[in-house]
């Protein structure tokens, strides 16, 4: 092997060009997902503070929004739902006139071509803000199955593209799958949140889903931190069971668990940059610490590096201008 001086590895990272053809990873806005949340009302467009520039919006500021991300180049949006009501069986989550339900049918009128991606959970619905249903402290396993499968297909139903578990139950991709398929949603994909730790990231988006749980925490049905080998069992399983694609979340704290699952499975590999980890650079970068946008381009290059295929991030609308 040639060494110094005749390698010199700062001859390709002179100039913009040069480095721009040896680049080995590129951002697109094709592989971005932009997450919004939808709420009761009309006209109601509610900033969240732990979130900058993301909103709660009614289903008609909501189709304002998706519009302009659409008109900017957005391809695809993630959907969460705040409902009117919760109750102890989430009924909102399944109810064919749910939020996210007339949701989806306004935004397949107004926004044909969008891709749109449902999270199927029931957090965002239960009184007690779990995901599964609940027995004393205990979050029940079975019984959850049905209601996350009723909900999937109702989404289906409303127009949705493709459902997202992120309940982490045991056998729920395999019960959703069962269900698409029985309603005649044969062809819907079931992108998994296969291993969704149990992250303290996740603190601002469950004040923006008004979903943190009532009691306890999610320790018993989320991924352990330290754990990767299990992580990978996850979406082995899920893959099992029918998953068209795989999730990996948080991503930044977790970038070897997205290298091993890129390394082991051929599947479509989706990474969620969640809110706390858009909420740090955002705050950072208020207080100049950082710049925003170097920071935030680094942080999601360094995802895609990893192995991702595609972003969920809350950047995607900014992604937009900056590409
Ligand atoms: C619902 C759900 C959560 C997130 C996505 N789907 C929160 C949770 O598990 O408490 C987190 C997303 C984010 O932090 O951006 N179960």
């Amino acid at each position: 092997m040639s060494t110094f001086p005749s390698t010199r590895l700062r001859r390709f990272r002179r100039t913009a060009a040069l480095r721009a053809l040896t680049r080995e990873t590129r951002l697109s806005l094709d592989d971005f997902v932009y997450p919004l949340f939808v709420c009761p009302g009309e006209g109601v467009e509610r900033p969240l503070e732990g979130l900058p520039g993301i909103a709660q919006r009614s289903v008609d500021r909501l189709c304002d929004a998706a519009e302009d991300a659409s008109r900017a180049g957005v391809r695809a949006l993630l959907l969460f739902g705040i409902p009117e009501e919760k109750d102890e069986a989430a009924s909102g989550a399944y109810d064919d006139d749910g939020i996210v339900q007339r949701a989806l049918r306004a935004l397949r009128d107004r926004v044909p071509g969008l891709v749109l991606l449902t999270d199927v959970c029931l957090c965002e619905y239960t009184s007690h803000g779990h995901c599964g249903l609940v027995e004393g402290d205990e979050v029940l396993n079975d019984v959850s199955l049905e209601l996350l499968a009723k909900t999937a297909v109702s989404h289906a139903e409303a127009g949705a593209d493709a459902v997202c578990p992120s309940d982490m139950m045991d056998g729920r991709v395999g019960a959703i799958r069962g269900a698409l398929d029985s309603e005649g949603f044969e062809q819907t994909p079931i992108v998994a949140y296969s291993a969704k730790y149990a992250s303290a990231f996740y603190g601002p988006f469950r004040e923006a889903a008004e979903s943190a749980p009532a009691f306890g925490d999610r320790r018993s049905y989320q991924l352990d931190p330290p754990n990767v080998r299990e992580a990978l069992r996850e979406c082995e399983l899920d893959l099992a069971e029918g998953a068209d694609a795989i999730m990996i979340k948080p991503a930044l704290p977790y970038l070897d668990v997205i290298r091993a699952a890129r390394d082991r499975f051929d599947a479509p590999l989706f990474a969620y940059n969640v809110s706390g980890e858009y909420a740090l650079v955002k705050a950072a970068a208020a207080r100049g610490w950082l710049d925003e946008r170097p920071a935030a381009l680094e942080g999601l290059t360094a995802i895609k590096r990893a192995g991702a295929d595609v972003i969920f991030s809350y950047w995607t609308r900014e992604l937009a201008e900056w590409l």
